[in-house]
């Protein structure tokens, strides 16, 4: 069974510390990143135990406590992000820190919603360490100005415990397990069309919840099994969101064919079994606007695998990848070329043409998660030996890994 997703496994552990109750979450990520937002809870006042597979927090009853030093958010983005928007209409001022990847990672886009519903953020130049002065909070009216579901929750957490209304509305739509989240813990929340809205002084109880398989981490294995004629993969309780599932067409679309073989719904999130088989050719696929923001966690591995297709990938409209764990466009592009790849690099995107034969090298990971599996997965298919430098970054999503990479191969 696939990891817990890593974006459900972070709402749940947020809502769950701040819930009435106690909350019991099996298949709960693996990954370091989800387990910094268990810390952080943790840090005020929840209290998480691992019980057999299961992990059980106890809330704090919708009351944070302030911490007796800094919430260290590691490599998280998704913890630092989110939790301002759970912390900034508790009283007390809470500092955020995280390693040197994330404390180069834009917070403005948080600190200008959450600052209009009343809280003072101090930002070092754009990013952490950052200081959340929490207290009551106004519902606003937000448009979103880039498409984030980390903007997003923290709107929403924010929203959840302000004055009056706060509405949101997003051009593009993000990935939706917050909104989902939030009415498993019992708040009402309304959509139509692009807005969203949340009433505040609305309490959460605790819930029992099994996480769905990982897509993110899966894509690794997807395209993996693009790369070999005879594959045959099967991936059981794989979180089937369509917010999320933009992949599943990705692999199609590049000739493979998948097979969904039974699908189920819990708490609004859909998740299921399905078989994926290679077809005849390795295709190439031309990815931007809005898919390019649904696939933003997958395009590491569509590019390292780009190469080996007939017609080439192109991708645009995907500058975030610059502001992710690394620079991803940038490290894409320089591990491609360093396993003898020509690609083009753009401002937002690349352009990776097809029919190319790639030699093992020297791969550096950044430290980044994503790019190290993606590399990986991209020696698949190269001459001679490749070594990722870094490798152990797969531990902030995917702790197993290598194993399940060692062990698909034999099969
Ligand atoms: C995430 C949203 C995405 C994604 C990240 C997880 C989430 O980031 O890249 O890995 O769980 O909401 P943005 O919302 O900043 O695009």
């Amino acid at each position: 069974m696939l990891p817990g997703d890593k974006s459900i496994s972070h709402r749940y552990a947020l809502l769950a510390g701040f819930a009435e109750g106690v909350s019991r979450l099996s298949n709960f990520s693996t990954g370091a990143d989800p387990h910094s937002s268990l810390a952080c809870m943790s840090a005020m006042g929840a209290k998480v135990a691992t019980v057999g597979k299961t992990i059980e927090v106890t809330g704090t009853g919708g009351r944070l406590r302030q911490p007796n030093g800094d919430l260290d958010c590691g490599n998280s983005g998704s913890t630092m992000r989110m939790l301002a928007g759970l912390v900034a209409a508790q009283q007390g001022s809470f500092r955020f820190v995280g390693d040197a990847s994330l404390s180069l990672r834009p917070m403005e886009r948080i600190r200008n919603p959450l600052q209009q519903m009343g809280a003072r953020i101090e930002l070092t130049n754009g990013h952490a360490p950052m200081m959340v002065h929490g207290g009551a909070l106004t519902g606003i009216g937000f448009e979103a100005p880039i498409a984030s579901a980390q903007v997003k929750t923290a709107v929403l957490f924010a929203g959840l415990q302000a004055q009056g209304i706060t509405s949101l509305v997003e051009r593009v739509r993000t990935r939706d397990h917050s909104e989902h989240a939030l009415k498993a813990f019992g708040a009402r929340l309304n959509r139509k069309d692009a807005r969203l809205s949340i009433a505040g002084g609305q309490k959460l109880t605790a819930i029992d919840a099994t996480v769905p398989g990982d897509m993110s981490s899966a894509a690794f294995f997807l395209c993996a099994a693009l790369l070999f004629e005879d594959s045959n993969l099967v991936l059981d309780a794989l979180g089937m969101n369509p917010t999320r599932a933009a992949m599943l067409d990705v692999i199609s679309a590049m000739g493979g064919t998948i097979k969904v073989l039974d699908v189920q719904e819990t708490h609004g999130e859909m998740a299921g079994t399905i078989q994926v088989n290679r077809g005849r050719a390795l295709l190439g696929i031309d990815i931007a606007g809005e898919r390019a923001a649904q696939l933003i966690d997958e395009l590491p591995v569509i590019a390292a695998i780009a190469p080996y297709t007939q017609g080439g990938v192109r991708i645009r409209d995907a500058k975030e990848l610059r502001v992710k764990e690394s620079d991803r466009i940038a490290l894409v592009v320089k591990n491609l070329r360093a396993m003898g790849a020509e690609v083009t690099e753009l401002e937002d995107g690349m352009d990776i043409p097809g029919g190319q034969r790639l030699h093992g090298a020297v791969i550096d990971s950044g430290l980044d998660h994503r790019i190290a599996m993606a590399f990986s997965v991209a020696a698949l298919r190269a001459e001679g030996d490749t070594a990722i430098r870094g490798a152990e970054a797969a531990g902030i999503s995917f702790p197993e890994f290598f194993t399940w990479l060692d062990d698909l191969a034999i099969r």
